[in-house]
């Protein structure tokens, strides 16, 4: 796929796929910058995901996404971790596409459940769910997106072997 735009590389996918760490190794690797769009906008608001939630309400999370988004598409050469929405509407997906490599970390909600179930407290779509409805929550959450991480141009299935298969993969040189 030469005729991608390599500047930036997208990582999407649900809550829990580790695009975070993904993308941080893979920054390191290419020696790219790397950008976490969660802490971005954490640091802008001066508080945790979940407060903000609390305090503002989703939509005005998304909206800051939405922004931050625009935002990244100006950046230099750059691995972004989205947060597990970001890419979840036409506009956006189109956005990353048309500005960068896009990688979606597929992992079914079996394998996700267990990631998730440390750490969903951190979570506020499935803070309140117990641990024996968090697979079904994952389920609902993952049908309705799919659609849109499917549209990456590279679809990797979890777990990754190693940032070098992943560098591979995706036709670029560490
Ligand atoms: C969200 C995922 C979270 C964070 C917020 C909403 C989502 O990011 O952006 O809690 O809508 O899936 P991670 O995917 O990094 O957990």
């Amino acid at each position: 796929m030469a005729e991608l735009n390599s500047e930036r590389i997208y990582i999407i996918g649900f809550m829990g796929s580790g695009k975070s760490t993904l993308g941080r190794q893979l920054a390191k690797q290419l020696g790219y910058a790397f950008i976490d769009t969660d802490l971005i906008i954490e640091e802008q608001v001066g508080m945790n995901i979940s407060e903000l939630f609390q305090q503002a309400g989703e939509k005005a999370f998304r909206e800051m996404e939405t922004r931050i988004l625009h935002e990244t598409t100006l950046s230099g050469k750059a691995v972004i971790a989205t947060g597990g929405g970001m890419a979840c509407s036409e506009e956006h997906i189109k956005l990353i596409n048309a500005n960068g490599i896009s990688i979606y970390l597929e992992a079914n909600s079996a394998f996700l459940k267990q990631r998730l179930l440390q750490g969903k407290r951190h979570r506020p779509l499935i803070a309140g769910v117990t641990e024996d409805e968090l697979e079904g929550r994952i389920k609902n959450l993952l049908n309705e997106r799919e659609p849109y991480y499917k549209q990456a141009h590279y679809t990797i299935p979890l777990p990754v072997k190693s940032v070098e298969t992943l560098i591979k993969s995706i036709g670029l040189e560490g």
